[in-house]
């Protein structure tokens, strides 16, 4: 079925200059961008995007490295596009990515790797709301 999935480029990933490369592997599979933005969150609203994670040892470094510089939030749709998308990044350690995935070519470190992906649908449908409140915008004419 059709699908939305919320990505994020980390902030290593924008500062190493593969805001490109992403967007193009994404468009490259077939996926369509559906709204982008450039944007610095505050710790507060990079607490709730991880909330999930709160108890977990890496929780306060995860938040100062998401906060350490802009991101790059994205909303892609398509095709089985949660669990598609999440293939396209790769595992969550780099180290154990796969050679052709996002995390697997440019990589080393779990807690500097590169992207994020949701890992479900309904988790993506509370990310996209939580990031993008405003609304993505219609696509005026009908391309899938
Ligand atoms: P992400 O896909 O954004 O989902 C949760 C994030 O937590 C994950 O990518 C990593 O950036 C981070 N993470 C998960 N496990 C660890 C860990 N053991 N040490 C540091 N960061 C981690």
């Amino acid at each position: 079925a059709t699908e939305q999935t919320f990505i994020m480029i980390k902030p290593d990933g924008v500062q190493r200059g593969l805001i490109g490369e992403v967007i193009s592997r994404f468009e490259k599979k077939g996926f369509y961008l559906r709204a982008m933005k450039l944007i610095s969150v505050e710790r507060s609203f990079a607490e709730k995007h991880y909330a999930d994670l709160s108890s977990k040892p890496f929780f306060g470094g995860l938040v100062e490295y998401i906060v350490s510089g802009p991101v790059v939030a994205m909303v892609w749709e398509g095709k089985q596009v949660v669990s598609t998308g999440r293939k396209l990044v790769g595992a969550t350690n780099p180290l154990a990515a796969e050679p052709g995935t996002i995390r697997g070519d440019f990589a080393v470190d779990i807690g500097r790797n590169v992207i994020h992906g949701s890992d479900s649908v309904e988790n993506a449908r509370k990310e996209i709301a939580l990031w993008f409140p405003e609304g993505i915008a219609e696509w005026k004419s009908a391309q899938h």
